[in-house]
């Protein structure tokens, strides 16, 4: 089973409170997103492999240390996801990212559609962050997965901002490989499948369409 991890910095749990609040405007709640979003960046990536290298300091040489191998992908899951991505971008500006659209019809329950995929082409290659500050029931990240894993991606890890006991289930059932990682675990799911106490419709509060 993938790694589950509640990541509770008190820099993480501040902000993510700030986003919470009922009254944090559009704006705020874009910049506070991307400033967790590069918090979590730094836990996520703990584990990149590292190799030797000899660098040349004004004073002699040291035996240092850089980061090899894997190269990143971000993938945020639309539209929603698009509000983490430059946050990771500022830790590691070099990733590619590619854009899985899903969404889910909030009447009828079903799972939700894919409507776009547009990934790095080397995206097996890759170390892939899937990005969505939601995980509700589920649907939306498993089905972003299974269409990664479809392409070829392997090496994947999860990352959201408020989770959902019921979707990290449905989730570690789905892909036990992945490794999935949140701000806060809250209480359930309402009758609308939406996260309580959660933030309410995080797609709308980036963007400014309710
Ligand atoms: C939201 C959210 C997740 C999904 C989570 O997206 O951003 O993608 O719901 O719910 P689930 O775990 O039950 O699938 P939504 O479908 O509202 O689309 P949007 O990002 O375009 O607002
Ligand atoms: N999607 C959201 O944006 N919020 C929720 O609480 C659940 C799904």
């Amino acid at each position: 089973m993938g790694k589950f991890q509640v990541m509770d910095h008190p820099l993480i749990q501040h902000k993510l409170t700030m986003i919470r609040d009922k009254n944090c405007g559009t704006k705020e709640f874009r910049e506070v997103v991307n400033e967790i979003a590069t918090l979590m960046a730094f836990e996520v990536s703990r584990d990149m492999p590292l190799e030797d290298v000899d660098v040349q300091t004004p004073e002699g040489i040291a035996h240092a240390k850089q980061i090899s191998g894997k190269k990143v992908a971000i993938v945020p899951i639309l539209r929603a996801g698009i509000g983490m991505v430059d946050g990771i971008l500022n830790l590691i500006p070099a990733a590619k990212v590619g854009h899985i659209g899903m969404y889910r019809d909030e009447d009828t329950f079903e799972p939700p559609h894919e409507y776009f995929v547009k990934l790095p082409s080397d995206i097996e290659q890759r170390q892939v962050f899937v990005v969505d500050p939601m995980l509700a029931t589920g649907g939306s990240a498993i089905m972003a997965i299974d269409a990664l894993k479809k392409r070829g991606a392997s090496n994947i890890k999860f990352v959201c901002l408020v989770a959902a006991p019921e979707g990290v289930a449905a989730l570690q059932e789905a892909h036990p490989d992945v490794d999935i990682y949140t701000a806060a675990l809250d209480e359930g799911l309402n009758d609308q499948g939406y996260i309580i106490p959660g933030l309410g419709d995080a797609g709308d509060r980036l963007f400014g369409t309710k």
